[in-house]
């Protein structure tokens, strides 16, 4: 995802400083949260049908490694094994992963373990019993990108596991279900955020969707949060991501001032996202991440109980 203001990053909002994530394109104006936006309005590219042919594969691409992510998480792997998982798979297909070198991330894939909201750079950590982690997989093939992510229990998760990943699947869905020639921006974030905040969870501000296609991270911003009727209009041919990233506890975040990348929740609670990239239609959107199979050890929860 991109961050709100600040240097180059994409994806997020505004509350006075970037994150990590995208990048803001020059000349966008980053949203404030309670305020309009300020500053030139950046256009927002509307797809060629062979451009869009060619983000149909890459998605593709992209979310056929995601099920093979969900295919081998395992107790006990490590998100290095994640990263070289999702790496060989991208090479397999003559795909390149995005992250990889990217404004200096240094893997292949993100991998969010527990109150990692976002930007976790893949190392020996091992993953437990209980465990959530977030594997957030970004192809390019010739020159197009596609950006998917999901949240994986591994073994068996608590209830409050299970709680904000189940509300973070559905939070995405209520997004996508906003989308639609005519539409605006605000429309989808007030979706999200009236679902997650329904359910007792928070939505995070200061990472935020993107535009993607040749760039990976592009205009507009999507806002996970908002306010209906409000933001710019969704047009035909858009293609962008929606990403919310979904807490137990509070929405704030804080970047590791290490690493510079992996971001966390303040309070140290849960959390959970899922990430689509979609195509704008005329009376609603085609979702350009969908899977054609399902996801092991995220959308199988129940069967995730039974010894
Ligand atoms: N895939 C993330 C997104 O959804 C961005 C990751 S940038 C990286 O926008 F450098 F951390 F890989
Ligand atoms: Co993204
Ligand atoms: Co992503």
């Amino acid at each position: 995802m991109s961050s709100t203001a600040g240097p180059a990053f994409v994806g997020l909002v505004a509350t006075g400083g970037t994150r990590t994530g995208s990048v803001l394109p020059s000349g966008a104006s980053s949203a404030r949260p309670g305020c309009e936006p300020r500053g030139k309005r950046v256009a927002i590219d509307i797809k060629s049908p062979k451009e869009i042919e060619l983000m149909r594969t890459v998605c593709r691409l992209a979310a056929e490694t995601l099920v093979l992510v969900g295919e081998k998480i395992r107790v006990g792997m490590t998100t290095e094994d994640i990263n070289r998982i999702v790496h060989e798979d991208t090479l397999r297909q003559g795909a390149r992963p995005a992250p990889l070198n990217y404004k200096g991330f240094p893997k292949s894939v993100c991998t969010s373990v527990n109150d990692i909201v976002c930007h976790g750079i893949p190392d020996g950590t091992v993953l437990k019993n209980g465990d959530i982690v977030n594997v957030d997989v970004t192809h390019v093939y010739e020159g197009f990108h596609g950006d998917t992510s999901a949240t994986f229990y591994v073994g068996t998760p608590s209830p409050q596991a299970r709680h904000v990943v189940e509300v973070a699947r559905r939070s995405l869905d209520a997004g996508i279900t906003q989308v639609r020639d005519g539409a605006r921006l605000g429309d989808i974030g007030a979706a999200i955020q009236e679902y997650v905040e329904g359910e007792g969870c928070s939505v995070v501000r200061d990472f935020v969707g993107h535009g993607i296609g040749r760039k990976f991270h592009d205009a507009p911003q999507v806002k996970h949060y908002g306010r209906r009727g409000t933001g710019d209009r969704i047009r035909t041919g858009m293609t962008f991501t929606i990403e919310p990233m979904v807490n137990v506890g509070g929405w704030e975040v804080d970047v590791d001032p290490k690493d510079k990348w992996t971001v966390r929740t303040a309070d140290g609670s849960l959390s959970a996202q899922f990430e689509h990239t979609v195509l704008v239609t005329r009376d609603g959107c085609e979702i350009l991440t969908a899977r054609t199979k399902a996801l092991r050890s995220s959308e199988n929860v129940d069967a995730l109980f039974v010894a």
